[in-house]
């Protein structure tokens, strides 16, 4: 076989077989195909496309480049949970312990962001001596323990990942949605999970800027996991306005613990019902979506959720006493407001320009070595479809000092849209792919 002859058939748009992706993934990660070649061929994948056979063989042949997670011991149908990423995104701090709380192993691998805004394991780690690093044997011992573990990658996971990410990055091949899918489910794959529940995100604070691509994306991740015997479902949600109110690290956890206790914002709380009750089913533990969606709403109303929470903080030696008192938590020494200059509904609050603000105002890390200032971020007080008069107050600003306070009212008051004409509700769940 020759990457040559390989590259030819995908530019001039046949299918590739299993063999000839592995060749080229395996080729690439030992050395022996050069970053030109590989380049080439990405681009070709960019232009041409894949099927979901070969998206699935070009899956997994990246999980078969490095180490996989070993969850065997861990008995019954273990389930995570992905987002392709968002504004105002708690949605795994609400999730992990719910579903503990239903009795499925959830065993959790989470980012931190380089983006406008913190990953998920920055926003654990405001959370005083909260340990994110667990190895695999902590996982596995822990989601025994106490049904569910959230940690930073542990084992060299999918080295073919990191490799054909930074070439893509460099040469603009991200934006393929069979690249974009095989990346992504292959380290879920690697990471050892039985059953996927997938949180598609669309508008401008997501990957996917419309409808048609976030669709396109949820159905080739669908099909990968279920290729590859892991039941997958994916949900397509809207991300044209950030998630909750609260955008900012320790902000976020506050507002996931209110969720917890049934006081949570409503789209945070629905979509936690939303993508849970999938979760349910794919586990076995229902059949029926709104049996699951009760199951939910009782997990967060009896409390349930809320004290595996705490069973997770103390397991990963965080202060539990946060629950209870938030002022444990880093706290912002100004607080601004960012009021409305015109009357009207508010048409569009971008999510885009609100993880701006919070970037402004150093909440997140913009650089792998960079760090950040968990204290700051936005509360948000009005949404999309509200009505606002000149000088109503929008959003609190948390920050470190005046200057960034003020650049950040600035930015936030830019990223409302305020109209005359009451706007049409936007659905939060726009489609359920593979249940
Ligand atoms: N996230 C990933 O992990 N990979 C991609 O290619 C895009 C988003």
């Amino acid at each position: 076989m020759r990457a040559y002859d390989i590259i030819l058939k995908k530019r001039d748009g046949y299918k590739l077989t299993p063999e000839e992706i592995e060749f080229m993934v395996a080729g690439y990660t030992s050395g022996s195909i050069p970053d030109s070649q590989m380049t080439a061929w990405l681009m070709s994948i960019f232009f041409q496309g894949m099927d979901a056979d070969e998206t699935t063989a070009l899956t997994i042949s990246m999980v078969e480049s490095g180490d996989t997670l070993d969850l065997s011991s861990i008995s019954g149908i273990k389930v995570d949970k992905h987002s392709t990423g968002g504004v105002g995104d708690k949605t795994t701090l609400v999730l992990i312990p719910l579903l503990a709380a239903a009795g499925i192993p959830m065993v959790k691998m989470a980012g931190r962001s380089l983006g406008y805004t913190g990953g998920t394991i920055d926003k654990l780690e405001s959370i005083p001596g909260f340990n994110t690093n667990l190895s695999s044997e902590q996982v596995v011992k822990q989601v025994n323990d106490i049904g569910a573990a959230i940690t930073a990658q542990t084992a060299d996971l999918v080295p073919a990942d990191k490799m054909i990410y930074a070439l893509r990055d460099l040469t603009a091949a991200i934006e393929s949605i069979p690249l974009i899918a095989s990346s992504i489910m292959s380290k879920k794959i690697a990471a050892g999970a039985d059953a996927f529940v997938l949180d598609v995100k669309v508008g401008s604070g997501a990957f996917m800027k419309n409808i048609d691509d976030a669709e396109k994306l949820a159905q080739t991740m669908a099909a990968i996991g279920n290729n590859a015997g892991k039941r997958t479902a994916a949900l397509v949600t809207d991300m044209d306005q950030p998630l909750g109110f609260a955008v900012g690290n320790t902000l976020e956890v506050m507002e996931a613990i209110d969720t917890l206790k049934g006081d949570g914002p409503a789209d945070l709380t629905q979509l936690c019902i939303e993508l849970g009750s999938a979760a349910l089913i794919l586990a076995g533990k229902t059949d029926s979506y709104d049996n699951g969606r009760e199951q939910m709403q009782n997990l967060m109303h009896t409390g349930k959720g809320l004290k595996k929470f705490r069973e997770l903080i103390i397991a990963q030696n965080g202060n539990p006493n946060v629950i209870d008192d938030p002022s444990l938590l880093a706290q912002a020494p100004v607080i601004v407001k960012a009021v409305s200059s015109k009357s009207g509904y508010i048409k569009q609050l971008d999510a885009l320009t609100i993880a701006k603000a919070e970037a402004a105002l150093g909440g997140s890390r913009g650089r792998a070595d960079g760090s950040l200032d968990p204290s700051v971020g936005v509360k948000l007080v009005k949404k999309r479809g509200e009505k606002v008069e000149n000088g109503s107050l929008l959003s609190y600003v948390y920050a470190s000092n005046d200057e960034s306070a003020e650049q950040a009212v600035n930015i936030i008051q830019s990223a409302y849209e305020i109209t005359a004409v009451k706007p049409q509700e936007i659905k939060l769940v726009k489609s359920v792919v593979g249940l």
